[in-house]
C-alpha cells in the first residue's frame, strides 16, 4: 500500500489588509476587544477582479513549482471552499482551467473549515488504494463577500486567501499516518450562511433580510470547538500508537487564538509546538492550515521526520485532525 505524501505547499493572500483600527471606523469595536478576544490583528480582504479561484491557483501553482511536478501529471484536483465563484460549476474545474491541469478529475468540496482535512483525508484514500498518485488539495475562501460588514459580532474574524497541498505516493518513509474526520449536522445552524442556497434564493427580501451573511452563534462554536479538537487529537494519537509528547508541530484551525490556547493546554502541549498566525490573517476557514503550513515549511520550521498533527473544527458541524510524519 502507497503512503500518501506532502510533497509541495504553496499560499496566496490578497494585498490589501484591513486592520482592526480600521474596523473601529466601521462597527462599534476596538483593536484591544478584538485582539483580547480572539488575537486578530488584521486580515487580507480580496479586491475587485480577485475571486477564489484567483488564490486558489496561486497557491496551486508555487504548491507545484515545489513538488515539481507539472499541472498535467495530477490525477485530482480537491477544492474545499465554501465560498466558491459561482454555485456551479465547481470551483476546482476553473482552477483546473486556469492550471491547465487537463488529466485531472476537479471537484470542490463542502466541509468548511474543516474542508482542508477533509480534502487530505480523500486524497490520502485515493493514493492508498492506488487510484490516483498526484493529488492537489487547496483550502480557498474570499469570505470577505459574505460577511455582513455592519455586525460587528462576525466582521473582525474573518480574512481571504488559499493555501494548496501536492500529494504524492511516497515511498513510506514519512507522509500521513491517519486522517480522522466527523461532522454532527445536529448543530448545523449554530453556523451557517442562511441566504443564496435553494431556502432562501437570492432576491430582493433575501438580502434585505441579511440573509446573504454568515450567520453564527459564537460562544455555543467556541465551547463545542474546544471539545471535539481535543478529542479527536487524542484519536489520532491513540490509532497510532503515539503520544502527545511525540509531536513537533501541531497546526490547529486559526479561529482564535483563545480556542487554540484552550486545546493546548488541555492537550498538554508546550507554546514552541504549536503554529499560531492568525494575528495576520484572521479566521479564512478551509485555507488557514494550508496557509499556516506554507509559512511553517517556508519558514524552514519543519524538519525530515517531524511528527506533525492538522487539527480542525467548523460549520456543519465538521472536525478532523490528520497526523502525518513530515519528508519533503
Ligand atoms: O471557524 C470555525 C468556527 N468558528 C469559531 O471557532 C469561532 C468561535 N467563537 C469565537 O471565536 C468567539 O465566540 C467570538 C470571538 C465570536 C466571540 O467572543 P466571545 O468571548 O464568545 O464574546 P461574546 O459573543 O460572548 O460577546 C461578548 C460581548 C457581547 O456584548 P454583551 O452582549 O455582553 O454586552 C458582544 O456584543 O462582546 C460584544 N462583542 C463585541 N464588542 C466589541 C462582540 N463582538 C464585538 C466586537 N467588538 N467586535
Amino acid at each position: 500500500m502507497q503512503r500518501a505524501t506532502i510533497t509541495g505547499t504553496g499560499s496566496a493572500v490578497p494585498d490589501r489588509i484591513l486592520t482592526n483600527h480600521d474596523l473601529e471606523k466601521m462597527v462599534d469595536t476596538s483593536d484591544e476587544w478584538v485582539v483580547t478576544r480572539t488575537g486578530i490583528r488584521e486580515r487580507h480582504i480580496a479586491g475587485e477582479g480577485e475571486f477564489t479561484s484567483t488564490f486558489a491557483t496561486l497557491a496551486a501553482e508555487r504548491a507545484l513549482q515545489m513538488a515539481g511536478v507539472k499541472a498535467d501529471e495530477l490525477d485530482l484536483i480537491i477544492v474545499a471552499t465554501v465560498t466558491p465563484d459561482f454555485p456551479f460549476p465547481s470551483t476546482a474545474c476553473i482552477v483546473q482551467q486556469n492550471l491547465k491541469a487537463t488529466k485531472a478529475a476537479a471537484f470542490d468540496i463542502s466541509a468548511a473549515c474543516s474542508g482542508f482535512l477533509f480534502g487530505l483525508s480523500l486524497a490520502d484514500k485515493s493514493i492508498r488504494s492506488g487510484s490516483a498518485s498526484k493529488v492537489l488539495v487547496i483550502g480557498t475562501e474570499v469570505l470577505s463577500r459574505i460577511v455582513d460588514w455592519t455586525d460587528r459580532n462576525t466582521c473582525c474574524l474573518f480574512g481571504d486567501g488559499a493555501g494548496a497541498a501536492v500529494v504524492e505516493a511516497g515511498d513510506g518513509t514519512g507522509g500521513i499516518l491517519s486522517t480522522h474526520i466527523h461532522s454532527d449536522g445536529s448543530y448545523w445552524e449554530l453556523l451557517y450562511q442562511p441566504g443564496c442556497g435553494n431556502r432562501n434564493p437570492a432576491t430582493q427580501k433575501t438580502l434585505d433580510d441579511r440573509l446573504v451573511y454568515i450567520s453564527m452563534q459564537g460562544n455555543e462554536v467556541f465551547k463545542l470547538a474546544v471539545r471535539a479538537m481535543e478529542e479527536v487529537a487524542h484519536e489520532a494519537l491513540d490509532a497510532n500508537n503515539l503520544t502527545v509528547a511525540d509531536l513537533d508541530l501541531f497546526i490547529p484551525h486559526q479561529a482564535n487564538r483563545r480556542i487554540i490556547d484552550a486545546i493546548g493546554k488541555r492537550l498538554g502541549l508546550g507554546s514552541d509546538k504549536v503554529f499560531i498566525n492568525l494575528e495576520r490573517y484572521g479566521n479564512t476557514s478551509s485555507a488557514s492550515i494550508p496557509i499556516a503550513l506554507d509559512e511553517a515549511n517556508r519558514s524552514g520550521r519543519l524538519k525530515n521526520g517531524d511528527l506533525l498533527m492538522f487539527d480542525a473544527f467548523g460549520g456543519g458541524l465538521t472536525w478532523g485532525s490528520v497526523l502525518l510524519r513530515w519528508q519533503s
